[in-house]
C-alpha cells in the first residue's frame, strides 16, 4: 500500500517534471550576440466545418458556384444570373461561396508585436495547419517563416512551430558580424467544436527556443 502510493506520487511529479525538462533549453549565442525571444501570447485558430477547403478537400475542389455581380447566388444553373463557376477558382471576390460557413482564420501573437495572421482569400496562399503561415508581406522578403503544424479535430492534441528569423531580420554582434536563428517547439493545442464541429483551438502562452544560429555574411 504504502510502496503504491509512493509510486503514485513519484508518477504525479514526473508528470508535472518533465515538461518543462524536456523543453530544450535555447542555444547559447556566441559571444557579443544578441539572442531573441520568440514568446507565443496568443494563439487563435478558427475552422469550420464548412470552411471552404480548396486544398484538402475534393467535394470543395470539384464545387461550382454562381457568381453573380460581386457576391454569390444560389449555385442552380437554371437561375444563375451571373456565371457557374468553380468556387475554388482564384481571385473571387467573397470567398463564403453559397452553402460555406466561415473562413479559417489563424492567428499568432508574439510577444515582441509580430502578429502572423492567415485567412482564406480567394485561394490558399497558406495550407493552415500543414506549414507556413503569414506574418506579412514584408517579413517574405526577408525570409522568417513562422510555420505551425496541428490538428482542429483534437479536444487536446500536440501542436508544433518551427520558427525561421530569416536573414533579412540577421541581429548584429559587438564585433560587426550578422547572426540569424532558428528554434522549434511542440505545444499544447486545445480545441473546443461546437454542435456544428465548428472547431476554435487556443493554447496557453509557450515559448519558442532558439535552437540554432547562422552567420550572414
Ligand atoms: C441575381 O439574382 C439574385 C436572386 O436570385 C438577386 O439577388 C441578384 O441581385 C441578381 N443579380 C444580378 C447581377 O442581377
Ligand atoms: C458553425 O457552422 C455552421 C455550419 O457550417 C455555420 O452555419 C455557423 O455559422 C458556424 N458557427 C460559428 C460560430 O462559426
Ligand atoms: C479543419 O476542419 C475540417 C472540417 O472539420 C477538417 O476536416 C480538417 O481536418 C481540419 N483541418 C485541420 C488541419 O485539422
Ligand atoms: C565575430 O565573432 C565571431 C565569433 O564570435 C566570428 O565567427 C566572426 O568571424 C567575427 N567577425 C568579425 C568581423 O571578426
Amino acid at each position: 500500500m504504502a510502496t503504491r502510493v509512493l509510486v503514485m506520487a513519484l508518477l504525479a511529479v514526473s508528470a508535472y517534471a518533465s515538461p518543462s525538462e524536456l523543453r530544450p533549453h535555447s542555444v547559447t549565442p556566441p559571444e557579443g550576440c544578441p539572442i531573441p525571444t520568440w514568446q507565443v501570447n496568443e494563439f487563435q485558430w478558427y475552422n469550420g466545418s464548412h470552411s471552404l477547403d480548396c486544398i484538402h478537400n475534393q467535394v470543395d475542389i470539384n464545387t461550382k458556384g454562381c457568381l453573380c455581380g460581386h457576391g454569390w447566388c444560389e449555385p442552380d444553373p437554371a437561375t444563375c444570373n451571373g456565371t457557374m463557376v468553380n468556387v475554388c477558382w482564384t481571385g473571387m471576390p467573397n470567398y463564403e461561396p453559397w452553402g460555406y460557413g466561415p473562413l479559417e482564420t489563424l492567428d499568432i501573437d508574439f510577444a515582441d508585436g509580430l502578429n502572423c495572421h492567415d485567412e482564406y482569400i480567394g485561394y490558399r496562399i497558406h495550407d493552415i495547419g500543414n506549414g507556413a503561415s503569414n506574418c506579412g508581406y514584408a517579413d517574405r522578403g526577408a525570409g522568417r517563416i513562422v510555420a505551425f503544424y496541428g490538428s482542429s479535430n483534437l479536444e487536446s492534441s500536440t501542436g508544433h512551430i518551427d520558427y525561421t528569423l530569416g536573414d533579412g531580420h540577421a541581429l548584429k554582434c559587438d564585433n560587426g558580424s550578422s547572426i540569424t536563428y532558428s528554434g522549434s517547439t511542440d505545444f499544447q493545442l486545445s480545441c473546443t467544436h461546437d454542435a456544428y464541429f465548428n472547431a476554435t483551438c487556443t493554447a496557453p502562452v509557450f515559448e519558442i527556443p532558439v535552437l540554432n544560429y547562422k552567420w550572414v555574411v
